[in-house]
């Protein structure tokens, strides 16, 4: 009963998956961060007869099913981010912490933005997020939409690096705010023994044009593994958070979602320092994926992360979407080791069908895929669990990347491969070795 009344919400749903005491001693010392991505917030959305008028987000398209809490072809409604917050602040989670992996404004031609409207809607997030969640520190990392032009995040000084370090500095050290200012990149100590890196990796993202030929853009690598080599020494653990993630992508062939040889470099960084990474988090892609670092000699070594996105956007032609998603990783305090993930989504169907917002647990990893726990050996054991042929850990995986979007849309043969590829394969090498396996071309 104790147990109950300490643990509210997550000890009942816990205490549904299992009654063994001893496990109940350990959830107890757990401790908890929210990861939020992509709020790509939409200012013009409304709700109105014409449905080409709803949001500049659909580009002139037909909304298909427009309510007060947003439409498949458009970007977040203000409404849609505040039921998110409003359902973290009740939630009863007890974070330290937020890690916010950017990407604020909305999918819009060039000419409906400019360097002021991104600041002044990077802004909005910001005072929002801080109005409901005053006591506690966030940590966000720059996205690729956080720039005007898009993706042309420069290697040096600007209007925009300058306005976020002033914004986002109330949740940093001193120490951080230059680097932020300079490349769009800091590190920052969250507690003793536990130091955050947040990367720009929108610098090594391929539309970027100002960085096509420069092998260490804007100094990031150099930095990134001075300070790993640095929390090394003083015997910390990092966790890494950016917005475009390594490796390669889950739902196409071949490619990267940074440049390749950018890709190639971070690997080897983070092989290299995997013993300091306790883990990485990302966004970007707005669905919800895994990857399990390999080491040269095939042993997992880090577990990394992909959120999928608030905004349920998707473009015309894609054949699914996400349902809005936020989450919760639980890790050990002792060694931050990461535990498990609590997704949590909104079934934008049903709130606009209902007029209200009842945001929902989607599952918990662990329980979801009987694994022990979130670190490289359990989510390697489930990589391998997801490339077996009619895998029912890949049904449901595949379920979750799409945040229960629609459950009758399967994915099997070469969709599969790329996906189970990908979890595994992070590197040029190993990635086409996995491919050719599986039967080589793709589409
Ligand atoms: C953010 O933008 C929304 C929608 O345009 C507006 O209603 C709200 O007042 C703004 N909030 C802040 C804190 O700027
Ligand atoms: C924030 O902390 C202050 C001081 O401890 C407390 O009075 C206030 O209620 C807290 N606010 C929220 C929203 O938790
Ligand atoms: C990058 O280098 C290639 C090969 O040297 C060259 O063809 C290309 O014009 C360069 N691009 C930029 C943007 O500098
Ligand atoms: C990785 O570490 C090895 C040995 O310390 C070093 O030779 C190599 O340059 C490092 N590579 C990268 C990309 O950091
Ligand atoms: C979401 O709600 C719609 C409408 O009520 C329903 O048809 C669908 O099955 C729901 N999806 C999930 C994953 O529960
Ligand atoms: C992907 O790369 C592999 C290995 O280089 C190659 O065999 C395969 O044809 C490529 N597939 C596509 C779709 O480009």
């Amino acid at each position: 009963m104790v147990l109950l009344v300490t643990l509210g919400l997550f000890g009942v749903l816990y205490l549904q998956v299992s009654a063994a005491p001893v496990n109940e001693m350990k959830h107890l010392r757990q401790c908890k961060f929210w990861h939020i991505s992509d709020l790509h917030l939409d200012p013009t959305y409304h709700v109105t007869e014409d449905h080409t008028k709803v949001c500049f987000s659909s580009k002139g398209v037909p909304a298909l099913d427009p309510g007060e809490f947003g439409d498949f072809l458009c970007d977040s409604p203000y409404q849609l981010i505040l039921s998110a917050f409003n359902y973290m602040k009740q939630a009863d989670i007890q974070p330290e912490f937020i890690i916010w992996t950017g990407d604020s404004p909305p999918h819009v031609p060039k000419e409906k933005l400019s360097t002021d409207v991104v600041i002044n809607v990077i802004a909005n997030m910001t005072h929002t997020i801080r109005q409901y969640f005053p006591n506690l520190s966030v940590y966000p990392a720059l996205g690729n939409h956080d720039f005007w032009p898009q993706d042309q995040l420069p290697t040096s000084e600007n209007k925009i690096y300058d306005a976020v370090a002033k914004l986002w500095s109330p949740w940093l050290s001193p120490a951080a705010v230059p680097t932020l200012q300079r490349g769009g990149f800091y590190s920052h100590v969250i507690k003793p023994g536990l130091r955050l890196v947040s990367l720009n990796t929108n610098l090594y993202y391929s539309p970027n044009q100002l960085t096509v030929n420069v092998s260490d853009p804007a100094g990031q690598f150099q930095w990134l593994e001075e300070t790993l080599e640095l929390s090394r020494q003083n015997l910390e653990k990092v966790y890494v958070i950016a917005h475009v993630p390594i490796g390669y992508l889950p739902f196409a062939t071949n490619t990267t979602a940074i440049r390749e040889n950018h890709n190639e470099r971070l690997v080897k960084i983070f092989r290299n320092y995997s013993d300091v990474i306790q883990g990485q988090f990302y966004g970007h892609t707005h669905r919800d994926s895994i990857m399990v670092l390999l080491d040269q000699q095939g042993e997992p070594v880090n577990s990394i992360f992909v959120t999928s996105a608030v905004t349920p956007i998707k473009s015309l032609l894609e054949p699914y979407s996400n349902n809005p998603a936020i989450r919760a990783y639980l890790y050990n305090p002792q060694d931050y080791g990461l535990l498990d993930i609590w997704q949590f989504y909104l079934n934008l169907t049903e709130a606009n069908m209902e007029k209200r917002s009842e945001w929902k647990l989607e599952y918990t990893m662990t329980e979801a895929f009987d694994i022990e726990d979130i670190q490289p050996r359990s989510l390697h054991e489930l990589a391998l669990r997801l490339a077996q042929p009619q895998s029912k850990a890949f049904v449901k995986y595949f379920n979750h990347f799409m945040v229960s979007y629609d459950l009758r849309i399967t994915c099997d043969g070469y969709c599969q491969t790329a996906q189970v590829c990908s979890v595994q394969f992070l590197d040029k090498e190993s990635y086409s070795k996995c491919i050719v396996k599986a039967g080589g071309q793709v589409d």
